[in-house]
């Protein structure tokens, strides 16, 4: 669900006072494009330093996002920026992160962002998902989806991203930092090299090439050809839905790709 971003200057004073209360007197905010979801993204300038805050009202339906995302942030790998601060009142839930001063991954055929890519995600898929903390489960995120029988597939214990937009890629010099963890899911490993992978289609490689990037990846390569193939099906059957409860573009071209990545995974 998207919603229209505000300037930081319009939150209600109270959380603004509570923020210069972390990090001293706020000389500068500026609004950060890229993304939907959040009500404010902003890089501020502050007595402390800089800090990105993204942010949404605590009435919004995806706040519980934003707390998963608070809760992940300990846990995740030093590709991931720092989480300094998480602050709920009048009515807004915030998050203060180290600010990544990148661009958004290039994701064409060819550019010298995808190994930075690879190895983002190389780090991220040796993380164990902790058992302390409330996420997402892949085998109830695909349970309305993959083909009967296959849910066991996505059982794993690895800590998930399963959101690689290119906005959610930030280059920085030689690395690529991920961010955005809105959906830390726990499960099979090698969900994210596929999830990957239609994003790389979706940047316009073919799609056998966009699976052949997947298989750089061990997990891809030790996984079932059973299993990806109920990944393509379930992922063709969310897209599927997605672009037809939103008859946008861009949703219609990924539920696309999406079923040209379930047919060539379905003759693995
Ligand atoms: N730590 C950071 N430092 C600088 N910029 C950031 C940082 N984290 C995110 N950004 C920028 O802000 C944008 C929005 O942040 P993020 O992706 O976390 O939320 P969102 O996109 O609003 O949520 P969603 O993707 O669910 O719609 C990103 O696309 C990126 O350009
Ligand atoms: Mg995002």
């Amino acid at each position: 669900m998207s919603m229209s971003r505000i300037p930081f200057q319009q939150l209600p004073a109270g959380i603004r006072r509570a923020i210069s209360d972390k990090t001293g007197a706020v000389h500068q905010a500026a609004t950060t494009p890229g993304g939907m979801n959040s009500g404010i993204a902003s890089v501020l300038k502050t007595e402390s330093g800089r800090v990105f805050v993204k942010g949404i009202p605590t009435d919004h339906p995806q706040v519980g996002a934003q707390r998963r995302e608070a809760a992940i942030a300990p846990h995740l790998p030093a590709s991931c920026p720092r989480l300094y601060w998480h602050l709920e009142l009048d009515g807004w839930s915030l998050l203060g992160y180290e600010v990544v001063d990148g661009r958004h991954a290039d994701y064409a055929p060819g550019s010298p962002d995808l190994p930075l890519v690879e190895a983002a995600l190389t780090e991220l898929q040796a993380v164990t998902a902790p058992a302390d903390i409330e996420i997402k489960d892949a085998v109830d995120r695909w349970a309305d989806y993959a083909p009967p029988g296959t849910l066991q597939y996505f059982s794993g214990d690895i800590l998930l991203h399963t959101d690689f937009a290119r906005d959610n890629v930030l280059i920085v010099g030689k690395r690529a930092r991920l961010v955005d963890w809105a959906w830390p899911t726990r499960g099979a490993a090698w969900i994210d090299p596929g999830a990957l992978a239609l994003q790389l289609a979706d940047s316009g490689h073919p799609v056998e090439e966009a699976v052949a990037f997947a298989g750089r990846f061990p997990s891809w390569r030790d996984a079932e050809p059973a299993a990806l193939a109920a990944f393509g099906a379930a992922t063709a059957a969310l897209w599927r839905e997605i672009a037809e409860e939103d008859e946008i573009p861009w949703k219609r071209g990924m539920a696309e790709r999406a079923a040209a990545l379930a047919d060539v995974l379905a003759n693995g």
